[in-house]
């Protein structure tokens, strides 16, 4: 089977979707691999380093997917890109298909199969094919490092003989796969460290890494469907509130990660919290592309407001583009077993499979997927 792994062009991406080794295995399966010039560069992994496993290097785009049966994306293709795509091709990618539905249309059209890594669910089965994990575990170790870069006091509690530094208190807020791993980051970096979550499942697990739970004095349950949290009530929304802004006080680094799925990212920190905040804090905003968890967020820029810093970048796996593409690819090649025919060099998609049937966006002419179904 031809496998293509094409160039990311959208901005703030470093990232690419099949790295050496995991070309290297592809090759010795037998498969073709052909990866477009440069494709691996700004992550890490130059032209040569996939042509000594084997892989052939396209020149352009249209050369590189030419009689591909399979194409390795990290985001969303281009609308000007799907012309030179051969009839049947299955692009494997992050395609933000609630961003693009329009997009989908055109490439159902062309008879194109996509699949949205994004939505492999999350069960047991498929932890290995799970993206939105792989990359959320780096992106959450990924912003403890961006804060405390930007922090310009010390994490760890030191007595020396010319005094002694106190410790950084860190605040991590969504405890789900990015912010356990920041906590867990922070606390190597032996900070003072407290997060807090709307789900009743994470106190547990916070604990369990040695940080504190923040507790909200009003009793509700955050547990939405699929392990996710759900939108909370007005009084819950109040009471948090009042809670936040006085933990808030006494943080040095706040990590923001709460999401809601298909939804805009709750705003939890306001500018009132924000101007009773430490002078020198640091926010991290990890949830800036669903809105951002802090009023004050700006994509992409730094904002000072009353001496607290607030960082929002956009796509943090990015700023870890090597480690983030190496758990990438691998995530993409267990999905391949999935839609490989065993021994063969052809692809099997089997809609009874709850994965296949969950991440398959169109295929044979039509859009399969539920999301457009409205
Ligand atoms: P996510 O990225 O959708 O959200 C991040 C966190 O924000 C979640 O923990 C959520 O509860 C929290 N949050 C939402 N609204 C909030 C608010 N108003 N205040 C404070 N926190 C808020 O979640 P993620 O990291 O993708 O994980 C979702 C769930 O999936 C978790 O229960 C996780 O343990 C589970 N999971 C299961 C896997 C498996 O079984 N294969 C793999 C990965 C995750």
């Amino acid at each position: 089977m031809r496998i293509s792994v094409v160039k990311e062009t959208a901005e703030f991406e470093k990232r690419v979707a099949l790295t050496p080794d995991v070309v290297k295995r592809l090759c010795d399966a037998g498969h073709e691999v052909v990866v477009e010039k440069n494709a691996g560069e700004a992550a890490g992994f130059p032209d040569d380093s996939f042509k000594v496993v084997g892989a052939k290097i396209g020149k352009v785009f249209a050369d590189t997917v030419k009689g591909a049966q399979v194409v390795a994306k990290v985001g969303p293709l281009e609308e000007k890109q799907i012309a030179a795509l051969d009839e049947n091709t299955a692009i494997i990618a992050m395609h933000k298909p609630h961003d693009n539905q329009k997009l989908f249309a055109k490439i159902a059209k062309q008879k194109i199969t996509a699949f949205a890594l994004e939505f492999v669910p999350r069960i047991t089965r498929a932890q290995a094919m799970d993206v939105l994990s792989s990359q959320s575990n780096l992106a959450g170790y990924r912003a403890v490092i961006e804060g405390s870069y930007e922090f310009d006091r010390a994490f760890p509690l030191m007595m020396t003989a010319a005094g002694t530094v106190t410790a950084a208190r860190v605040l991590i807020i969504g405890a789900g796969v990015a912010g356990l791993q920041a906590i867990a980051t922070a606390r190597r970096l032996a900070a003072i460290v407290s997060a807090f979550d709307v789900r009743a499942a994470a106190k547990e697990q916070v604990e369990s890494l040695g940080a504190s739970f923040v507790e909200v004095e009003h009793k509700e349950s955050g547990e939405g469907t699929g392990g996710y949290a759900k939108e909370m009530s007005e009084a819950y929304k109040k009471a948090q509130a009042a809670k936040l802004h006085e933990v808030l006080k006494t943080q040095d680094i706040v990590i923001t990660t709460a999401l809601i799925p298909g939804k805009p990212a709750p705003v939890l920190i306001t500018e009132k919290m924000v101007a009773d905040m430490k002078v020198g804090s640091i926010i991290v905003d990890l949830a800036i592309e669903a809105g951002g968890n802090c009023a004050l967020s700006k994509s992409g820029i730094s904002t000072t407001k009353n001496g607290v810093k607030i960082v929002a970048h956009p796509n943090m796996p990015s700023r870890i583009a090597y480690n983030a593409s190496q758990l990438y690819a691998k995530n993409v090649l267990n999905f391949l077993g999935l839609v490989m025919e065993k021994n063969s060099q052809a692809l099997k998609i089997d809609f009874d499979d709850e994965i296949i049937k969950a991440t398959c966006l169109c295929h044979n002419g039509k859009l399969t997927h539920d999301i457009f179904k409205s």
